[in-house]
């Protein structure tokens, strides 16, 4: 069921983008990644189109919010952003009330139904901000990547020559299947290598439980530390030329993430490692092989590809691109 609709949603995408011929892929690909969470996630019927865009406005405004003076007035983006959040919970709550008589296979119905060894469950008001956390977490960090994926293959024709090589033998072999996924070692490579060179997620805060001392640095208990992704991944002796975009670090002989503990944290390291990641992995790798397979895109001239970082890492252009099907 899920393969499947990631390829509903990812194939209906292409189509559609192959019809505009040019686009600004970000605000584009996050669309598609909000169709996708909100339907997987909340479990948005999949023909129900005008409430998954009023969902996506109002999650827009949200997180335009996110980063905003916090001054609460009904025309401040700050103000805007706490309504549309009640707009959401209201929502969510809505949907625990129709999972509570007709479970579903989406997160919504997991969370009500999990337990602890004794038994206690989550309470709806942590499913209803779990389910909002998801959902931000599900759909923000996704877009980046893929758009950034877009970028560099771009910016690297043998690097997309290769992948599209890997994806048409693959693709003479056998269906769509997991058992396909798992064989597209190079795709793997790629994707951890726009991981480490454009990581969507910048670091995450830690509190220390026990003190400890970091490059001649005493850290005392009950301190804030802020650890930083991509000064991990472009660290040289972590990385060897680490400015370069180079798919092949990641295979069999070099692993040049495994030296090291935490060496590639795109996705967060130890407890509170990303609980999504294999929902985004599937989802990126069903993406890229249906593009790499079916599509030719190029970039448009004269755009800003300086990067910016709110709300995830991006082109400040928002990535213009040419795309056309077939190749
Ligand atoms: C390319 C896609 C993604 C990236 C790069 C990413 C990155 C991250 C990172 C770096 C963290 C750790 C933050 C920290 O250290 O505190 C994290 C945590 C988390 N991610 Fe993701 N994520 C992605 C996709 C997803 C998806 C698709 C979901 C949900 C379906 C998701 C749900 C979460 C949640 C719930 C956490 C919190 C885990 C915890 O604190 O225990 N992520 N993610």
């Amino acid at each position: 069921m899920v393969i499947s609709s990631y390829l509903f949603f990812i194939d209906r995408t292409l189509r559609k983008w192959a019809e505009m011929g040019k686009l600004t892929l970000f605000p584009e690909m996050k669309e598609m990644t909000f169709e996708i969470a909100s339907v997987l996630l909340l479990g948005s019927e999949i023909d129900n189109q005008a409430e998954i865009k009023l969902l996506s406005k109002k999650f827009g405004e949200l997180t335009k919010g996110l980063f905003a003076f916090p001054f609460n007035l009904p025309f401040t983006k700050y103000g805007k952003a706490l309504k549309a959040r009640d707009f959401l919970l209201q929502h969510i709550e809505k949907e625990i009330e129709k999972r509570k008589n007709n479970l579903k296979e989406d997160t919504i119905s997991l969370l009500l139904q999990s337990q602890d060894e004794e038994g206690n469950r989550f309470s709806e008001a942590q499913i209803k901000v779990q389910a909002l956390l998801m959902l931000f977490a599900g759909h923000e960090t996704t877009t980046s990547m893929l758009t950034s994926f877009c970028m560099a293959l771009a910016q690297n024709p043998e690097v997309r020559e290769k992948a599209i090589l890997e994806q048409k033998t693959l693709m003479y072999e056998s269906d769509f299947t997991m058992e396909q996924i798992k064989k597209m070692t190079y795709l793997d490579q790629v994707l951890k290598e726009v991981e480490r060179f454009y990581p969507p997620v910048a670091g995450g805060f830690r509190g220390v439980v026990k003190p400890f001392v970091y490059n001649g640095y005493y850290v005392p208990k009950g301190w804030q530390v802020l650890y930083r992704i991509e000064r991990t991944h472009t660290d040289p002796n972590i990385y060897t030329e680490p400015k370069k975009f180079a798919p092949e670090r990641f295979n069999n002989e070099r692993m040049e993430h495994k030296k090291n503990d935490f060496s590639l944290v795109g996705f967060g390291g130890g407890a509170r490692f990303c609980l999504g990641y294999a929902f985004a992995q599937l989802e990126m790798k069903i993406f890229a092989s249906l593009l790499l397979r079916n599509y030719h895109w190029q970039l448009e001239p004269n755009q800003d590809l300086s990067l910016d970082r709110i709300p995830s890492l991006h082109p400040r252009s928002g990535l213009k691109i040419a795309l056309y099907s077939g190749r």
